[in-house]
């Protein structure tokens, strides 16, 4: 699919990597409907781009909020034909801690924001995807989803992130082959440590020695290199059912 044909939805389009990735639609010449809950910066980056995005308060763990994102989107540009998955949140929580067992209502957000959320989002893309007639290749759809090192390489303390990002893995398979009855290709970037502000609480010094322990090249990813891949996924018509690591090699101690 060629991006200047692109109309992507993206999650989390208003912070990191998901706007990175609106950014790389937007400059390569498609069109991006921003779905975040932060509305100043949302907007900001919408104002920034033009009349090709446009930003849509959504939380992803509302029905209601993506549907009524998606019938935005529509009515704007007309079409999805792209959904890119970056709404996120991390955050670490020891399963039996010095205040005692993690609160189930810890382990549940992160599922229902990180799993559950994309889950929701790409079945009502896919809805939307659908109706698209087929391009040259017979595509009417590409969604990207995003886990990270860390469904396999879980470390201490990220037992609900882990699990979150475990269960993206899982989907992957299922959906393309459900989808791939429509032309909908599913694909799944994993990324290592990429420079967002999900890293802003972590201290200079920590970050400093998560660049040295990956092995070349020897610094944190670039919110850019994950939007260079998803462009590359979404031009590509025989990438489908993989992960694809974003790593500089690193493996979680
Ligand atoms: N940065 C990394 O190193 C890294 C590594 C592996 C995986 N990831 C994954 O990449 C994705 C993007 O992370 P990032 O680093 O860009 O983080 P980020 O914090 O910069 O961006 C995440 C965005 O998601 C939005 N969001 C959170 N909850 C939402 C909800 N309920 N509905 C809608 N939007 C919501 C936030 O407002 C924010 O704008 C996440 O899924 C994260 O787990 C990131």
């Amino acid at each position: 699919m060629q991006i200047k044909d692109v109309v992507a939805v993206v999650t989390g389009g208003a912070s990191g990597l998901g706007e990175a990735c609106v950014r790389g639609i937007v400059e390569r010449g498609g069109r991006a409907a921003i779905f975040d809950m932060q509305v100043g910066p949302g907007g900001e980056l919408a104002r920034e781009m033009g009349d090709r995005a446009a930003f849509m308060e959504v939380d992803v763990t509302d029905d209601a909020s993506v549907a009524q994102g998606m019938a935005r989107a529509v009515e704007r540009f007309s079409k999805i034909n792209v959904a890119i998955n970056c709404a996120g949140i991390g955050g670490p929580c020891k399963v039996l801690g010095s205040k005692g067992p993690m609160p189930m209502e810890f382990f549940n957000k992160r599922i229902q924001v990180n799993l559950v959320g994309t889950m929701r989002v790409v079945a009502q893309a896919a809805e939307q995807m659908a109706n698209n007639g087929p391009n040259q290749e017979g595509e009417r759809g590409v969604i990207i989803t995003t886990s990270s090192v860390a469904a396999t390489q879980g470390q201490i303390g990220q037992a609900s992130y882990a699990a979150s990002k475990g269960g993206i893995n899982g989907l992957l398979l299922p959906l393309a082959k459900e989808l791939a009855g429509y032309g909908i290709r599913v694909v799944t970037i994993a990324p290592g440590v990429l420079e967002t502000p999900m890293f802003k609480n972590v201290p200079e010094a920590a970050r400093e020695a998560l660049a040295k322990s990956i092995p070349f090249p020897k610094r944190l990813g670039r919110p850019s290199e994950y939007a260079d891949l998803a462009a590359h996924l979404i031009e590509n018509p025989y990438l489908n059912g993989e992960i694809f690591y974003l790593t500089g090699a690193l493996r979680l101690a």
